[in-house]
């Protein structure tokens, strides 16, 4: 599989050509290195105007075939999954390939005896367990499409999540650790499941031991499992079937489902975890990412696996017990590649640094950040005390809807530059445009799209194509616009500066406005609101809501607490506001639009800065506004 990797300058620069001037042959050669029940007869048809988007046409294919099964014939006792639980007095797990192997199958068994089948789609509401991991896997052995739903969302957005790709199958957990807490996933299931119909069986993992209501159709998981062997063929899957479908916000209310299909992701998940991490075999990888969102998805599950990595789970949080929870794992499972979020970087950063020096790091050889901008400070933090200056970072921009790393460096191949993504992938056709879509050339600053498609970008939006063309390929015909600005300098190397859309990154989570707002509109006492992001020296961003109440006796402290347990309600503890801000108005333009970029600046405290304001249609708002913040 080491013939995916550039492992040097000349080999990347090279790659790089061959991937602009004969862009189907490069992907063809990367394509040719897995199993393949059947090639393809057509490598790429697209045109981002309708939007379609096919490659390996024909193809036939099944992933954990490429994940499992020819690892037995290379490697069975390499360890494939290493477990590190959360509470540190409980042991680890080392997961063998074999293991591995034998275990999706008897899980992807006892989901068929359950009445699973191709095409069905399985919602998964589970910890960081391996039986997650495995799950996932085991859905994709018979070919049935997964949807994970993070374990933080409320009962509210997993049966929104259930109810949009009409899932026959819930797989949950009576409870979650995560830190000195215990989700109740088996109680919010449940909430969840009387807003839904399509579910006919909910199979439920033992792992806290914690006491559950039981329904009719529930099913334990280890009673279930007595029932089936692990003889599984894989299912074969056409190159374009969908894999999985993942929920990522968006501009209004509904989550969008990314739907990424089996060959390209594969493909690309596999040769770009490969090349960025630059990981050798018998190395330990580390991603702290949750399976829960993308990252986990590619860069824990399926791109290790697919070049038969060691991959570390971890259930836990960094702050638990201490402190010093990631540094104590990376020295006991001597971690080779650590790959975490700059939100935790900059937590960690604010406790004695003798937290990390007391652990042994020598075993790191690459460092890596994803899911936000990484500022100068915590870049500098990462590099001199967890990698000690002898670690490359490589900081990857990416998205739920490209499905691999775009852009980044390669681990010790290509040079870093410390708060930029800097180069595209080979492959990718990275552009910045202004704002009338025109290309913009050398050192500049614009919108960030990309040209021509690579193999994992996302397929659709589950249900709703026209909802997939209008967010991502009409602002800029011809374009995928992934709705994020970026600077470019002399040397090509790319720097992201954030959303350009009403999505705030909050701690590394992708979190839309609209949701939020409709979340805190439905108090009785709630008029409107708007919400908009600022900036927050932990967690990069964090939420400002201005409210407009009934009557202005509700202004108090207890409807501030109302709005943000409503708000963890509908979405989830992550989506609570910092600051909630009772407003007599909104600013508004004349026909009646919400000016959210002066409430950013309001946000900001950038009171001087707000531009003309006397073209709002009332503009003393924004004055009391100013009076009261
Ligand atoms: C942001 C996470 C700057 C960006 C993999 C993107 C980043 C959104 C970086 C996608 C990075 C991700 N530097 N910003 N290295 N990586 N982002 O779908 O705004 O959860 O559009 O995927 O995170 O978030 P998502």
């Amino acid at each position: 599989m080491n013939n995916l990797a550039h492992q040097s300058l000349a080999a990347y620069d090279e790659a790089k050509q061959q991937a602009s001037e004969q862009t189907e042959a490069f992907w063809e050669t990367i394509a040719s290195q897995f199993e393949w029940h059947q090639k393809w007869d057509k490598t790429l048809e697209y045109d981002f105007h309708k939007p379609e988007v096919k490659w390996f046409l024909g193809g036939k294919v099944n992933i954990t075939e490429n994940c499992l099964d020819r690892h037995l014939i290379t490697q069975p006792d390499q360890t494939a999954i290493i477990f590190e639980p959360n509470d540190p007095k409980e042991a680890a797990q080392h997961i063998s390939y074999k293991e591995l192997h034998s275990r999706v199958c008897q899980v992807a068994n006892m989901l068929k005896s359950n009445g699973a089948k191709k095409g069905d789609r399985i919602c998964l509401y589970m910890p960081m367990v391996p039986e997650l991991a495995i799950t996932v896997l085991a859905c994709a052995r018979i070919g049935a499409i997964h949807s994970v739903v993070f374990a933080g969302f409320s009962a509210a957005a997993l049966a929104a999540r259930i109810n949009d790709a009409d899932c026959s199958l819930l797989v949950t957990a009576d409870g979650g650790f995560r830190g000195a807490k215990v989700t109740p996933l088996k109680d919010i299931a449940d909430d969840a499941l009387t807003h839904c119909s399509t579910i006919k069986t909910s199979i439920v993992l033992k792992r806290t031991g914690q006491e559950v209501a039981w329904n009719d159709i529930d099913v334990w998981w280890h009673e279930a499992l007595e029932e089936v062997d692990d003889n599984c063929p894989a299912e074969i899957m056409d190159s374009e079937d969908p894999l999985f479908i993942l929920y990522t916000s968006g501009s209004t209310g509904k989550p969008k489902g990314m739907v990424h299909t089996c060959g390209g992701y594969m493909v690309y998940t596999a040769y770009s975890f490969q090349n960025v991490f630059q990981y050798k075999k018998g190395d330990i990888y580390w991603c702290t990412a949750d399976i829960g969102w993308i990252t986990g998805h590619s860069y824990i599950v399926y791109g290790p696996l697919a070049v038969g990595a060691t991959t570390l789970m971890f259930e836990g949080v960094p702050s638990y017990p201490t402190y010093d929870r990631f540094w104590e794992v990376c020295a006991k499972h001597k971690v080779n590649q650590f790959y975490t979020a700059p939100t935790a970087i900059r937590a960690l950063q604010k406790y004695p640094v003798n937290l990390v020096n007391k652990h042994d790091l020598s075993s790191l050889k690459v460092l890596g950040s994803v899911g936000e901008p990484i500022n100068a400070e915590a870049w500098h933090w990462y590099d001199d005390h967890v990698g000690k200056n002898k670690c490359p970072i490589v900081d990857t921009w990416w998205q739920t809807e490209t499905g691999g790393i775009l852009i980044t460096s390669l681990a010790g191949v290509t040079s870093q530059k410390p708060t930029y993504a800097t180069l595209p992938m080979p492959g990718i056709q990275a552009v910045l445009l202004d704002q009338e879509g025109n290309e913009l050339a050398g050192e500049n600053e614009g919108i960030l799209a990309i040209k021509h498609p690579w193999p994992s970008i996302a397929r659709t939006i589950w249900g709703d194509h026209e909802r997939y063309k209008n967010v991502y390929f009409s602002a800029y015909p011809g374009y995928y616009f992934p709705g994020d600005g970026a600077l470019r300098d002399a040397k090509g190397n790319y720097r992201i500066t954030g959303r350009v859309d009403d999505v705030v990154i909050v701690s590394g989570h992708n979190l839309g406005t609209a949701p939020i707002e409709n979340a805190l509109n439905e108090h009785p006492n709630v008029v409107e609101s708007a919400v908009v992001g600022f900036s927050h020296d932990v967690k990069g961003n964090a939420l400002h809501a201005f409210v407009i109440v009934r009557s202005r006796a509700d202004e108090n402290e207890t409807i501030k607490n109302e709005l943000r347990a409503l708000v963890a309600k509908t979405i989830g503890p992550i989506a609570k506001p910092d600051r909630i801000q009772v407003v007599s108005g909104l600013p508004k333009t004349r026909s009646g639009k919400i000016m959210r970029r002066i409430l950013r600046k309001l946000a900001a405290g950038e009171h001087d800065q707000l531009g003309d304001i006397s073209t709002l249609l009332n503009p003393e708002v924004v004055e009391e506004i100013k009076r009261n913040s």
